[in-house]
């Protein structure tokens, strides 16, 4: 028998009328059972958030910081029990399960940090005109109400994480969204919240049905929305509130950039290596997992066997196994997906020289060259464990090949030389680029958003913190200046 499990309502657990399970996508096991809120306990929780505006923006900075620190202690205390459970509902290795419990202990401890240091506030004097004699202005930042935060199924903790500790570093309350087919994640961080003196209200986590989620977005109480999904999901949400604050953090289709200089056999190997891990870590599904390789043509033919020498080295299988780098996809349907325009890009014309093979949920990691213009893959964001390489002449041409996306998220460079970084920062049309490493290169501290169709905002600690928040000012007068 199965434990159901309750969500979080203004900091306390409740249940609903109705459950959905949570199976995992490697063998179809039941992994638990989650109770969905109803409409009445929704609009409980959205009440008890907006009730608790004024109080939460006004405790202390030390009340917050404790919480946020006893968060991140505790996932650090609990990061087996919760990696195998992210395992379980979501199917990505064990290995990357560890790896993002030990993100999401850092974004707390992150958010604790930069609560006792935000909102120092910043003095202008206004006695440059004649008009502002005598006058100063005071400028903090105050929270601009309650996040509805909306995260996705590829990292069901750390993207949660991105989303909670941010809101509760600025004092803001906040009702989150875990994805559909992993929400347990979220409901563990919900127990470790629920171990704090967060005020109640403060924080929910609700397992809401999407098909019930149009309503919530449309709530007046609810100003400020945090999305990761897909692109078509997040600008729908946008379009429906144009006067609400998005954050969207929305897909890629990165490129890992190989240029000329960039050509020792050492070189080449550890560029091999990297992308051949970082196109197929969780299956591929990370908007930053490297889709399209950009070599230059006098690295190309050697680069080639080497990438995919090493996407075939890739042990895929029962994510539970411990050398297991390669798991299953979140759904036989996603598998399909991508199997339908490797298939269809094969049929355009494309050379297949690894993998092309679904079982179930499972694609194997695979490698295309020769990919036509027209194909989907040529397009889209592929969200699997595909990467297609393009052969280019120079910098100028592989910076344009970048660039020749609607997408612009991160962007990796193997460049040994200062000058081109430098170029590429400038020229390429992305939120980050990643000299001598692949895009798929994340610090949880640093800025992360795209530009184009990749979203707007950012994450990253102290950068959702400013997006949560906006600047007051005071104009003291008659001062002696
Ligand atoms: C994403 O898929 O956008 C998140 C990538 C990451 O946090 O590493």
């Amino acid at each position: 028998m199965t434990a159901t499990h309750a969500f979080w309502l203004a900091g306390r657990q409740a249940t609903g009328e109705a459950t959905f399970d949570v199976t995992s996508p490697w063998d179809g096991r039941l992994v638990g059972q989650v109770s969905v809120p109803t409409e009445a306990q929704v609009e409980e929780a959205v009440a008890a958030a907006h009730a608790v505006v004024d109080e939460f923006a006004a405790t202390p900075a030390h009340v917050r910081a404790a919480a946020l620190d006893h968060v991140s202690k505790r996932l650090a205390e609990r990061t087996e029990e919760i990696a195998r459970l992210i395992t379980a509902e979501n199917g990505k290795p064990l290995k990357w399960a560890r790896g993002e419990v030990g993100r999401a202990v850092s974004v707390f401890r992150f958010a604790a940090e930069e609560a006792r240091r935000f909102n120092g506030g910043e003095a202008q004097r206004l006695d440059t005109d004649a008009g502002g004699n005598g006058r100063l202005a005071l400028t903090r930042r105050f929270p601009k109400g309650v996040v509805l935060g909306i995260a996705p199924f590829n990292f069901p903790l750390n993207l949660c994480a991105h989303k909670v500790a941010p809101a509760i570093a600025v004092g803001a309350p906040i009702i989150l969204k875990p994805a559909p087919a992993t929400p347990i994640s979220a409901l563990i961080l919900g127990e470790l919240l629920a171990e704090t003196d967060l005020p109640a209200g403060s924080w929910s986590v609700l397992p809401v049905p999407n098909d019930r989620m149009p309503a919530l977005v449309q709530d007046e109480r609810l100003p400020v929305i945090s999305f990761t999904g897909s692109d078509t999901v997040g600008y729908a949400i946008q379009r429906s509130v144009p006067h609400k604050h998005c954050t969207l953090e929305l897909g890629g289709n990165a490129a890992a950039v190989v240029l000329a200089d960039w050509s020792s056999e050492e070189d080449l190997d550890w560029a091999a290596t990297r992308i051949a891990t970082f196109s197929n870590y969780q299956g591929g599904q990370s908007c930053i997992s490297v889709q399209r390789v950009i070599a230059d043509a006098s690295v190309y033919d050697r680069l080639v066997p080497k990438v995919v020498a090493a996407v075939e080295a890739q042990v895929t299988g029962d994510p539970t196994d411990e050398a297991t780098e390669v798991g299953p996809l979140v759904s036989e349907d996603a598998a399909k997906r991508v199997e339908a325009w490797v298939d269809e890009a094969v049929k355009g014309g494309a050379t297949l020289l690894a993998g092309g093979k679904r079982e179930g949920a499972t694609y194997a990691p695979t490698v295309l060259a020769d990919l036509p213009a027209d194909a989907t893959l040529a397009r889209e964001e592929v969200f699997g464990p595909v990467l297609t390489l393009h052969r280019v002449d120079g910098e100028a041409a592989a910076f344009a090949e970048v660039n020749d996306s609607k997408f612009g998220l991160q962007t990796g460079v193997f460049t040994h030389d200062l000058q081109t970084a430098f170029r590429a920062h400038r020229a390429l049309e992305v939120g980050g680029v990643i000299v001598g490493d692949v895009p798929s290169y994340r610090a949880d501290q640093m800025p992360y958003g795209g530009v184009k169709q990749s979203g707007v905002g950012r994450e990253g600690v102290a950068y959702a913190m400013d997006d949560y928040t906006y600047e007051r000012v005071l104009v003291l007068t008659g001062l002696a200046l």
